[in-house]
């Protein structure tokens, strides 16, 4: 089969590990590498992975990418731009993305029309992936949901310790972390994203098993360092914002039904309980019905008891994963009828393009 043609957008901690992908994958070829960085503009893909030349060079032109022939882009900028991604798949190219967008269905101000209107235009396909959103919080719950009989309370949580994930844009621009808790609520964009990101999962959970939702609650708690610590951001000084707890619930009837839940921490030192151990990063997913269901999820380099590296966990396993569920979707979103195909769209991604080494 000829390999399909992806642009990477986006060198950040996912975009790198999908371009590793892109590059090492049979079933893919790099089309084209958009940056951001001053400093990454001009490089040869392979030199920004560390290893030999690829022959592509990295280009902060929007115009140069969207002139590339290509069937895909993997587009994981920190932050969406509609605008963008309508010109994108306006030019004739598919796009997934890890920058929210998961069920973009539940956004106001015509988002989803105006990428679906772009992707028929386009003859294309629009699909927004993620691990958290984008499995834990409502892929996983709703196939579990699908053995039950009877449903009460669907339940996803996340316990994370972020303390080496250094994006400092996302944690001390966006999430401001290191900052008084004030500096969070003043800042709608921060609180309204934040909101949009959980309130699409809870909306497609809710699509899918025929549920009205009536009101979508943010209860949220900060934890502040009792000390000044270091972190893969920086310094967090005394009295700032170490940790946070997020809790987002869809109501149904007049009682709170699905759930997505997170409470991280960007310092290695304990936040009490409840807050993540040091180096925990856990996903728990709970359907309470008939039966109850439980999955508990955990990402590590290897769970081989023999291996010396057994159940190591580091942020960058999260991002391989990010990264792969949007690649991984690649072949399905490319042969997908033109629109904005979610999760409830697609078959199920599986490992399409992932390698299997001997
Ligand atoms: N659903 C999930 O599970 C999940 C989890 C983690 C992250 N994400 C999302 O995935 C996306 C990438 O995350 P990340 O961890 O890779 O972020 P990151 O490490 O902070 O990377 C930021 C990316 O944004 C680019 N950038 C720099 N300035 C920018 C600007 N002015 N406008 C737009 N982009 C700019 C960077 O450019 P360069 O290429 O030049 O470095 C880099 O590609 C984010 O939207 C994040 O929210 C999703």
């Amino acid at each position: 089969m000829k390999p399909l043609r992806v642009i990477q957008w986006g060198t950040g901690n996912v975009g790198i590990e999908a371009l590793q992908a892109i590059v090492e994958s049979p079933r893919l070829e790099l089309a084209g590498l958009r940056v951001y960085s001053p400093d990454k503009v001009g490089r040869d893909a392979g030199a920004l992975l560390g290893r030999e030349p690829v022959g592509l060079t990295a280009t902060d032109s929007e115009a140069e990418i969207l002139a590339l022939d290509a069937d895909c882009v993997c587009y994981t900028p920190l932050m969406h731009d509609v605008d963008v991604l309508v010109e994108l798949l306006r030019s004739g190219k598919n796009v997934v993305t890890t920058s929210g967008l998961i069920y973009p269905q539940a956004l106001g101000g015509r988002v989803f029309e105006r990428l679906n209107e772009a992707c028929l235009e386009g003859g294309t396909s629009f699909h927004g992936t993620g691990l958290n959103p984008g499995w834990i919080a409502e892929v996983l719950p709703l196939v579990s949901s699908g053995m039950c009989r009877s449903i009460r309370r669907i339940h996803s949580l996340e316990v994370c310790d972020v303390s080496d994930y250094g994006s400092k844009e996302m944690f001390l621009g966006f999430m401001k972390y290191g900052q008084p808790p004030e500096a969070f609520e003043n800042d709608r964009t921060t609180v309204e994203r934040l909101g949009d990101v959980f309130k699409e999962s809870i909306a497609m959970i809710a699509a899918a098993m025929d549920l009205e939702v009536t009101d979508v609650r943010h209860e949220r708690e900060f934890v502040l360092a009792e000390r000044d610590t270091e972190s893969a951001v920086g310094t967090i000084a005394k009295g700032t914002i170490a940790g946070q707890r997020h809790r987002f619930s869809g109501w149904v009837d007049g009682r709170s039904v699905i759930e997505v839940e997170t409470r991280w921490k960007v310092v290695r030192d304990d936040l009490g309980e409840g807050m993540p151990e040091d180096g925990e990063c856990t996903w728990t997913i709970t359907v309470e019905g008939d039966p109850s269901i439980r999955n508990v999820v955990s990402l590590a380099e290897t769970f081989d008891p023999e291996s010396p590296d057994r159940e190591l966990y580091s942020s960058q396993r999260g991002m391989v994963s990010i990264a792969m569920h949007a690649l991984n979707a690649v072949p399905a979103v490319c042969a997908a009828e033109p629109g904005v195909r979610t999760f409830l769209d697609l078959p199920i991604v599986a490992g399409s393009v992932a390698r299997c080494p001997a």
